[in-house]
Formats: structure tokens, sequence, C-alpha cells
């Protein structure tokens, strides 16, 4: 493992550029796509359910972006107190619609709803959020289709820093099924000795100073000092929490950045990686249905 280039300064990974760079290369698809489509773009359709702002920002986020690269978006928003049944319902209807080639239902879900049951309804062929247990096998025998897009956004981070997994140790804080297991697979299936950890783990400091390749993902505010980093690991932060002192990640950036070889920010580092990587998903889902 290593930082290609050998700079001596730690460098700070810019996420808002990257992600830039992959909507440009989506963007590119989608005309080539529609071109063959008799001018039908790739068609994204959101579900949100509830009055959560920070989920309608993220949607109104996905849904701008879905259409900035040319895509369609189709949004359902529904009442917080809505059942099951009509949401599964819905579901059933998008997966039928030959409009929607992907189908996201943003998380997290009312308390009245079963989140397993509704991923479960989602048609593995729309799955760009890469949440099914048919995706999430796929990625586990290392054969991934569509791979949840957090996960992918961190990759990609990587790839764009010059960060080598192969043979690298990787450490991931965190187990969910939308960062720290599909990160676990994509990064072992890059050939890194992957360790995840969680709330049970032991001696948490000592084993993300091990790291290598150091990863936050458990949504606890500045969780990750400073002298648990090693020097020249790469670290990304993928917490995003709201705290007095405004917006703060999972990892103490000011002392972090100080050791680390390369890092990202909050914001403007994983963040606008998960949403880029949504749109290639739901372009990549289209391709597959369109043959
Ligand atoms: N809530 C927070 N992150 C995500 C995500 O990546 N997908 C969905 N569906 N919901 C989320």
């Amino acid at each position: 493992m290593g930082l290609r280039g050998g700079a001596s300064s730690p460098r700070v990974i810019d996420g808002k550029a990257v992600a830039a760079e992959v909507r440009a290369r989506v963007a590119e698809q989608v005309t080539k796509l529609a071109a063959a489509n008799d001018g039908r773009a790739p068609g994204l359709a959101t579900v949100l359910v509830g009055d959560d702002p920070a989920s309608h920002v993220y949607v109104g986020n996905k849904r701008t972006q879905t259409e900035g690269v040319g895509m369609r978006s189709v949004h359902h928003g529904l009442g917080t107190s809505t059942s099951q049944q009509e949401l599964l319902g819905l579901i059933q209807e998008l997966n039928a619609d030959d409009e929607v080639d992907g189908i996201l239902v943003q998380l997290p879900l009312p308390e009245q709803i079963d989140q397993d049951a509704v991923i479960a309804a989602i048609d593995s062929r729309k799955d760009v959020d890469g949440l099914t247990a048919e995706s999430a096998g796929l990625l586990a025998q290392g054969r991934p289709h569509l791979i949840p897009c957090t996960p992918q956004g961190v990759m990609e981070l990587l790839r764009h820093a010059g960060v080598e997994p192969e043979g690298a140790d990787a450490v991931i804080v965190g187990r969910s099924i939308l960062v720290g297991r599909p990160l676990a697979s994509l990064l072992l299936n890059a050939n890194a000795t992957v360790t995840v950890c969680h709330s049970r783990t032991r001696d948490l400091a000592g084993v993300c100073r091990r790291a290598d390749i150091l990863v936050a993902a458990v949504g606890s505010p500045r969780l990750v000092r400073g002298d648990w980093v090693k020097r020249g690991a790469a670290v990304i932060d993928v917490g995003m929490n709201r705290t007095e002192d405004g917006l703060v990640g999972d990892v103490d950036f000011d002392r972090a950045v100080e050791v680390a070889g390369a890092i990202t920010p909050v914001p403007g580092g994983v963040g606008p990686m998960t949403v880029a990587m949504l749109l290639q998903n739901t372009v990549l889902a289209a391709s597959a249905r369109w043959g």
C-alpha cells in the first residue's frame, strides 16, 4: 500500500471535484443511451416518506442532480403516517413501470414501516441503492452488479487520491448495510486486509492505529481522534453529524489532518460522492435493463 506521488504534506481530498468528474462522465453516458433509445433518457424514482428535514435536503439534491445529467426524475413524497402496505404497493407499481430504471427509497423510514421488507420488495434490477439481498450477495461473492453508493464513492475517492488498497491494512469503523458491510466487501475484493470495528470492539483506538486506510462510518461526532491515525494513513470520513458546531464528521479533522497522508473533509468529502454514484448506478441499471 502507499500513496503514489510521495507527497510530503497531507492531502485533503476534494470530494466535490471528484463528484463533478463522475457526473460529467455519467452525463456523456446518458447522452449516448438516449441517442440509442429514441431520445429516452434513464429515469430515477425517488421515494420519501415523512418530513425529516435532512432527508428532504438529500432527496432534493438527488433529484436536481439527476436532471442535471439529463436523466428523468420522478418523485413520490408520502406522508409520515403512510402504512407499510401503501409503500409496498407503490414499490410494486415502480417495479412494473417500464419508464422507471432505478428506485431509491430514502432511509430512514418512519417506525411503523419495516425497512427490511421495503428493501426486499425492490426489483433488484432497479436497486440503484444496492441494498437488496441480491445486490449485497453478489457484492459479497465478489461479482457485484449494483453497489451501494456511499462505499462506491469511498473507493472512487481512494483511487483518485492514489491510494492502493492491495495489501493495505484497511480498518472500517461501523458495520451498517449502507456503508460498513458493503465497503468491507469492496476493499476485500480490492485485496486489502479488512477489519470491521463496531460498538463491541475492544481497543478501538489500537485497531485504528494499525490502519493504512481508515474509514469512519458510525455517526459519532469526532469519535476518531488524531492520535488514532497512523502517520501517512488515508482517512475517509463518512460521518455527517449535526452538532452545535455545525456539520462535523466522525473524525477529529483538525488533529487527524496533521498526520494523515490523505483525508476527506466534512462537508465536501464523501457526501457529494454518494449522489454522483447514485447517478452512475442509474445509468448502469438502465443499460443492463435495456440490454
Ligand atoms: N439515507 C442516508 N444515506 C442513504 C442512502 O445512501 N440511500 C438511501 N436510500 N437512504 C439513505
